[in-house]
């Protein structure tokens, strides 16, 4: 079989489950991943036969794409900043509308005369925002925090192979209140999902993202805002900051609440799509 008929077949078995263009794309990244081909080499190589062992490779990943598997946990990989990072059932896949919170970030200290020293990434699964800042920000120490552990390996792998230092911990934030120590700066993508937003989402994100990454009550949707704001006011230092991505629907509800919980100079920031999705504020006494 060619490339290009293996593409042909990829196509026809996949078009019932995705978009044309998004089956053209994951071919790209799988053609990349099983190949090591770029986009114009599958073009240039199309009429060249494939080994048995490379038909095979993707006919498994058909079947696992068919059952709305993410491409990127098949190849077990995926980017995020710009940077490569591993990303397996533990870790959620890493969302272009995070990496405006860490260009956020890095436009902020980028501003700043008296650079941030310390900062904490709260919630890190891949560890992909502490990664990319401690990466882009000069002579600051990133800590990251998660209560997974297996989330937490990642997140180490994903340090080493981006060749940072991170210093990664295990804490649950529904029964600790204590940090280590104090912090420039708080980050944080907490699962801020609700149940009630799960029709609007695909059966790829519901099957295979880690569940507790992603979903709150719908009663209690701050839950980890407030836990995290409760950390922040004791362990923030003077003038620090703290950054969270939010659910696009409740800005103007997490906006009271911060106030209610001492918060000052809230600013609210839409991503990429045009939605209300970051927050930052801080704490003065
Ligand atoms: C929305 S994900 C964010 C992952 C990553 N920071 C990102 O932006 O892609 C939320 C993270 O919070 C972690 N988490 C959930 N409950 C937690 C808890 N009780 N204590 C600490 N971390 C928790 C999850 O394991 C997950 O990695």
């Amino acid at each position: 079989m060619t490339l290009k008929e293996l593409k042909s077949t990829f196509i026809t078995q996949l078009s019932e489950v995705y978009p044309s263009q998004e089956v053209e794309s994951i071919f790209t990244v799988l053609s990349e991943y099983f190949l090591n081909y770029t986009r114009l080499e599958t073009v240039l190589k199309a009429d060249e036969s494939l080994s048995k062992e490379i038909i095979k490779h993707f006919e498994n990943a058909i079947s696992r794409l068919k059952r709305q598997e993410p491409v990127q946990y098949i190849c077990g990989k995926t980017e995020f900043y710009s940077l490569p990072f591993k990303v397996d059932k533990h870790t959620l896949i890493p969302r272009p509308e995070t990496e405006g919170l860490v260009q956020w970030i890095i436009d902020d200290e980028n501003k700043k005369q008296t650079k941030s020293k310390t900062l904490l990434d709260i919630g890190t699964g891949s560890g992909c925002i502490a990664i990319s800042l401690a990466k882009n920000l000069k002579d600051i120490d990133v800590s990251a925090l998660d209560f997974s552990p297996e989330a937490l390996k990642t997140a180490h792998k994903n340090s080493v192979l981006n060749s940072v230092k991170v210093t990664f911990f295990e804490l649950d934030l529904m029964d600790e209140q204590t940090l280590p120590q104090r912090y420039d700066i708080m980050v944080s993508n907490p699962p801020y999902v609700r149940e009630l937003e799960k029709s609007d989402m695909r059966s790829n994100v519901l099957e295979y993202e880690p569940k507790s990454a992603l979903f709150v009550t719908d009663k209690d949707p701050f839950l980890f805002y407030r836990r995290i704001a409760r950390l922040a006011n004791l362990y923030l230092t003077d003038n620090g900051r703290v950054y969270f991505e939010i659910n696009e629907y409740l800005s103007d509800e997490l906006k009271a609440l911060l106030l209610t919980e001492r918060f000052t100079d809230i600013e609210v920031r839409k991503d990429i799509f045009g939605k209300d999705r970051m927050i930052k504020c801080s704490v003065h006494e």
